[in-house]
């Protein structure tokens, strides 16, 4: 009896999430989502499980935030998979997030294709292996005339040398005459960064409780909302996403206004 009372308890009726999502609706939806996926490692050592479990938890969470990211009207949903600097963790992490975009897409491409969701990358393709890229340019060359949500992966990005080489660039380009240096304003800048074809992000969300950037979207997130939650990313549900865009509803944005 005990037992089906809790169980009674814990039911939400089906509506309440839906419910939730049309008054969200209403108001304005943060046109750019950008997400720092934290704390996979302690989600996974909590359970005495290996932090590979933590990264697998997490892909599952990737799909339902997409999933919902789109519902709401989101048009660019950026996800930090891995930095730069992520290439310092044990060998058989980095293999295995190296293969979780294969793992993700081979099975969830089809229903994103389904949803209208485009397939985007950003990050220095270098140093990746061949078959992560082919998975990512498979999902890209499938949703490329697909004008749902954008959902782009930030894989082996770094903001600072992505603003470095974004410099090299403007100075190449003055010196062979392309681009007069008093052309150079914010707007111009900006189409030299990896996101030259993206809103900056409104709302950056980071999970696990760390306060930090970590690397991630310095020049873009100038002027976005930000909202740190304690909540792990595999536990990262729903519900969390609603709470961190209606928390971004309740904000007011002034821009360096009054
Ligand atoms: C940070 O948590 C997480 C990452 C570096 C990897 C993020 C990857 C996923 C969420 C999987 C989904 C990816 C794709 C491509 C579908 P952490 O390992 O630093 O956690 P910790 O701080 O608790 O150790």
């Amino acid at each position: 009896m005990l037992n089906r009372i809790k169980r009674w308890k814990n039911q939400k009726p089906a509506s309440t999430l839906r419910d939730r999502v049309e008054q969200i609706k209403k108001l304005p939806i943060p046109e750019h989502v950008a997400i720092i996926m934290d704390g996979n490692g302690r989600w996974a050592k909590k359970r005495a499980l290996p932090r590979i479990a933590g990264h697998h938890e997490g892909m599952k969470v990737v799909r339902k935030t997409t999933k919902l990211a789109n519902e709401l009207g989101v048009k660019t949903l950026t996800l930090y998979a891995f930095s730069t600097e992520n290439w310092k963790r044990p060998k058989n992490e980095v293999e295995y997030l190296m293969k979780l975009p294969e793992e993700f897409l081979g099975t969830f491409l089809p229903e994103l294709i389904e949803e209208n969701v485009q397939v985007k990358m950003m990050g220095y393709k270098e140093r990746l292996p061949v078959h992560t890229l082919r998975a990512i340019q498979k999902a890209m060359d499938d949703t490329k005339d697909n004008n749902g949500l954008v959902l782009n992966f930030a894989l082996n990005y770094g903001s600072r040398a992505e603003i470095l080489d974004a410099v090299k660039r403007v100075l190449n380009d003055c010196q062979s005459g392309i681009m007069e240096i008093d052309q150079l304003n914010e707007s111009a800048f900006s189409s030299y960064l990896m996101t030259s074809d993206m809103a900056d992000p409104d709302l950056l969300i980071r999970t696990s409780g760390e306060i930090r950037l970590s690397n991630f979207m310095l020049w873009q997130l100038a002027y976005s909302e930000f909202w740190f939650t304690d909540v792990l990313w595999p536990d990262f549900s729903e519900e969390h996403f609603l709470e961190a865009i209606e928390g971004f509803q309740s904000r007011q944005r002034r821009f360096g206004g009054i």
